[in-house]
């Protein structure tokens, strides 16, 4: 048993702005940080990780907004094991009606290797640093990190520190993926009845997904006696991720017979969540990804069909509903109307301002006329690139592409700040031809790490949504554009990167990146 949660109820803490944002590529901006945030607290997440304060400017605006917002959610934010990290993770998340400080350090041997320390000297770094987090905040959660990989005794000796000094939380990540379901509740358990003080705390489980078996870990952890989850939204996070949020919550609710534990989350609000974490993260979810997946309730065989059409329970052990689909995917057409658009997307999640719908409605009639049905998914790309185009100052107005078995030639048109300009150019194909026209327009050094194209819906004449990275003097944006021609969306794309390139530039100035913090020092 633990302090603050009951016997049947698993928090559910958060880390999509934090661990998740962290991930290379991944970076979000100022406004979609708010946004996810807000989602998250509407959806009943007890623990909301905004972010790392000491990273950037950026990184501390984002939490400090967001604990202003919160309303229901505790906000956490990140600090090393320092008074500065402490004290300005304080100054962020202070205006929070529930505030809480997440302090960590690495105590595995290769973790203490990289400050320095021996075990005494961590031990006395680990005693101040909680106790000045707990004089600042009444909240303190704390992290061995690497945890899975730290001498026992060693492990029990630092956890029994922190909480004497005050942690209200230990949290027991397994940084790099290494632990097994067996292993992992086993720890969780071993501390509980062996550390002095275990009973007076809430234990946390953080798992990373290295070989496959975040999920099960943190299930695993639970059973040991875990009542926290950290996890994020569609399992995003550093290599390959963190715990998926969705698959914990789904997993506790479907399998509640042998799991009888409960968690807070509003379950049908997980489809939408998923799909704008994809949108504005830049990461697209696989399609038999568990739980949000494009064909996770999708059946296609005879067989499977026939079964679904008797009885839905032959292939399924949840309800679509249960975690927001419709069920069925009506489509709209040309002759759909403004209220029947503003109706789907209110079912899909969306919430458009009258001007918004608007602008989406003029979209969606231009799509309609190029496709003979417009799918929810469509709606969807079209919702995130309307978001994406707001305010931006480089856009495309017109394009022409001439290509076949010569070099391919690319002409674009576009407004740069309220001037219209164009430029040609040659290139190796059509989307080669259009970037580099794209950088007559706008010199850049912008270096592309990622071009990904997806088709929205099935047809030749289904949506492609295209995903651009770059990389700008360490500075990383992802842009995201949908439409029936690759090579429009793809320009389009790369023109959004472009735009959060010069906002972060803006907002951040150059270097003030997360990653250039060393994130496993300790000072
Ligand atoms: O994976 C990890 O160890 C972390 C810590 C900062 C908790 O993310
Ligand atoms: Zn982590």
């Amino acid at each position: 048993m633990t302090k603050t949660a009951s016997k049947d109820r698993v928090v559910i803490f958060d880390t999509t702005l934090r661990d998740g944002e962290q991930s290379p590529g991944a970076t979000m901006t100022h406004d979609e940080k708010l946004e996810i945030a807000g989602l998250l607290d509407e959806m009943g997440v007890d623990i909301i990780e905004a972010g790392f304060p000491i990273a950037s400017e950026g990184d501390f605006a984002a939490v400090s907004e967001i604990a202003k917002n919160s309303v229901n959610s505790v906000i956490c934010g990140l600090a090393r094991a320092n008074f500065a990290d402490i004290d300005r993770c304080w100054e962020a998340v202070k205006h929070a009606e529930k505030p809480r400080i997440h302090t960590f350090i690495g105590t595995s041997p290769l973790h203490r290797a990289i400050p320095n320390l021996t075990m005494d000297e961590m031990a006395e770094r680990i005693e101040q640093t909680v106790t000045h987090a707990r004089n600042l905040c009444d909240n303190v959660q704390w992290s061995p990190m690497d945890a899975t990989r730290t001498e026992w005794d060693y492990l029990a000796r630092v956890v029994e520190i922190a909480i004497k000094c005050g942690a209200t939380t230990i949290n027991i990540p397994d940084t790099v993926g290494y632990t097994a379901p067996i292993e992992s509740a086993d720890l969780i358990r071993r501390l509980i009845a062996e550390v002095p003080g275990a009973e007076t705390v809430v234990f946390a489980t953080h798992c990373h997904n290295d070989l496959g078996m975040a999920t099960a870990n943190s299930l695993a952890a639970v059973a040991g006696g875990a009542r926290q989850i950290e996890c994020t939204i569609n399992g995003l996070g550093e290599r390959a991720g963190n715990t998926a949020l969705e698959e914990v919550v789904m997993a506790l609710k479907v399998r509640g017979d042998i799991m009888p534990f409960e968690t807070g989350i509003d379950t049908t609000k997980l489809m939408h969540i998923s799909r704008r974490v994809a949108t504005v993260s830049g990461f697209n979810v696989q399609f038999n990804k568990a739980i949000v997946g494009k064909n996770a309730f999708a059946h296609e065989s005879g067989i499977h069909q026939d079964g679904m059409l008797k009885n839905a329970e032959t292939f399924e052990i949840m309800r679509p509903q249960d975690v927001g689909l419709s069920g069925t995917s009506l489509p709209l057409g040309k002759h759909s109307g403004r209220a029947a658009l503003r109706a789907k997307l209110n079912e899909l999640g969306f919430e458009p301002g009258d001007n918004q719908l608007k602008d989406i409605f003029v979209r969606f009639k231009e799509l309609a006329d190029r496709k003979k049905e417009v799918y929810d998914d469509d709606l969807i790309a079209l919702m995130g690139v309307s978001e994406a185009e707001e305010n931006d100052r480089l856009k495309v107005v017109a394009m022409k592409v001439l290509c076949g078995t010569g070099p391919a030639e690319s002409t674009i048109e576009m407004e740069i700040d309220g001037a219209d300009v164009t430029a040609s150019s040659e290139g190796d194909g059509p989307v080669d031809a259009t970037f580099k026209a794209i950088r007559k327009l706008h010199p850049n050094k912008a270096h592309l790490q990622l071009y990904q194209v997806h088709a929205v819906t099935e047809g030749t004449d289904a949506q492609a949504t295209v995903s651009v990275r770059l990389e700008e003097d360490g500075v990383i944006a992802t842009g995201q554009s949908a439409d029936t021609d690759t090579v429009v969306a793809s320009a389009k794309a790369y023109v959004s990167a472009l735009n959060r390139l010069l906002v972060r530039r803006e907002k951040t100035g150059p270097g003030a990146d997360v990653r250039e913090i060393n994130y496993k020092d300790v000072d």
